[in-house]
């Protein structure tokens, strides 16, 4: 399990501030504990994604597995043909798509990817080698979304040895909390790398005099994607308001996982309940994000990049397939990662800075960053949830 040592904000010293309501009232710790409302409510997290266990196929069990994977916005865009107890094929979901953020799908396949080298890890735990053949009918376009398979997954008794990274499902997270001033030392890096063997992607650290220049760039992706009403709308689409809609959706973003708990989660529900455009696009509502978000951005001593030779739909599961195993190599060292992804994004907007910061970055025109992410230490952040596997099955 990841360790915490750091929090820039512990929630003690949280609590004994008051806060502000844009009413004009005034309400401390103490009332809000009259109230009955706790600082902190943490569920129980077994609850929150569907157990192998459960599930009598290996085809099953490889699913509930794979799911755990990271993916945009947690919308778990994808579903399954059960083929046989030990065949499967993974498709898109169409319908979970973010096309203004991620307009050629290039993302939601990383997280396919994401999918595909978790769910690998995770049934050598039960016995299985996953055969996994990626486009199996070729790349398709984006109309053919959803219904031409991302790839067909055939389950093998395991020859070799189980995955270590398996180990590591459970105790991945993505982490947005501010980090601590720890730095990643080169070999600490390197081990990672190589725990993780990635087969695609060259994954380059950025620390040191470059590191400013990195972290103002992917700090104004996020200002252009806030400022932008599609880009930004879509993530009010995304948004589950508290922590019923968390559990009853189990997907999405939301207020603990951007690392806003305790009182002040309570006050930003208030501010947020209902999820109103008007709210979430009022320009004050935006500069609390961007507050927020630039001081955990800029508490960064690093940035690792996953860059593919050439940017094709398979590069895009590849690269989604280095991400994970190299994020549960992370875990195993105790290190978070931080996918900070608008500035990489391919609308509009975003163009002139996308074009900026892959000069920065110093990559051909044939190359693609797929993720840049900040790599750190934390305290413990939010346990996402998963939805159902028999919610994920095409009839
Ligand atoms: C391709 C890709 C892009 C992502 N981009 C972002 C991002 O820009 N910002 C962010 O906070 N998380 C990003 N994430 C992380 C997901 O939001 C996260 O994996 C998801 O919410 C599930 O949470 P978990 O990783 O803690 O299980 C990205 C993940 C993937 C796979």
């Amino acid at each position: 399990m990841v360790t915490s040592s750091h929090n820039a904000e512990t929630p003690t010293t949280m609590d004994r501030r008051m806060f502000l309501f844009q009413t004009g009232t005034i309400i401390t710790a103490t009332m809000l504990a009259q109230c009955g409302i706790a600082a902190d409510t943490k569920s129980n997290d077994s609850m929150r994604r569907p157990h192998p266990d459960q599930f009598p196929t290996p085809a099953l069990k490889a699913i509930a597995l794979g799911i755990n994977a990271p993916n945009p916005h947690n919308t778990q865009a994808w579903k399954f043909r059960i083929v046989s107890d030990t065949e499967l094929l993974m498709y898109v979901d169409e319908t979970r798509i973010l096309p203004a953020t991620d307009p050629p799908a290039r993302q939601i396949h990383i997280g396919c990817g994401c999918f595909l080298s978790v769910m690998t890890a995770g049934i050598s735990q039960h016995g299985y080698a996953a055969a996994c053949t990626l486009l199996p009918e070729g790349e398709y376009s984006l109309a053919q979304t959803g219904k031409v398979p991302v790839a067909h997954i055939r389950l093998i008794p395991l020859s070799g040895s189980v995955d270590p990274l398996a180990r590591q499902i459970y105790n991945r997270r993505t982490n947005r909390l501010a980090y601590t001033d720890a730095e990643l030392p080169t070999s600490t890096f390197n081990a990672m790398v190589q725990l993780a063997n990635p087969q695609h992607c060259s994954i380059k650290l950025i620390a040191g005099d470059p590191l400013a220049e990195h972290l103002n760039i992917l700090y104004n992706g996020m200002e252009v994607e806030s400022g932008t009403y599609a880009t930004h709308e879509e993530s009010r689409v995304w948004f589950r308001e508290n922590d019923e809609k968390i559990a009853q959706h189990r997907d999405g973003i939301n207020l603990p996982a951007g690392g806003t708990t305790g009182l002040r989660k309570f006050v930003a529900e208030r501010l947020l309940k209902g999820l109103h455009a008007d709210d979430w696009h009022k320009p004050a509502t935006v500069n609390q994000h961007l507050t927020s978000y630039v001081k955990k951005v800029k508490s960064a001593r690093a940035v690792v990049q996953f860059i593919t030779p050439a940017n094709t739909q398979a590069d895009w599961i590849k690269a989604g397939m280095d991400y994970a195993r190299f994020q549960l190599a992370a875990t195993a060292s105790d290190y978070y990662l931080h996918p900070m992804s608008q500035v990489l994004q391919e609308y509009p907007e975003m163009n002139t800075l996308r074009v900026q910061y892959e000069k920065l970055s110093g990559i051909t025109e044939d190359q693609k960053i797929q993720m840049a992410v900040r790599i750190g230490k934390a305290k413990e952040p939010f346990y996402s949830y998963r939805r159902d596997v028999n919610t994920l099955l095409l009839p």
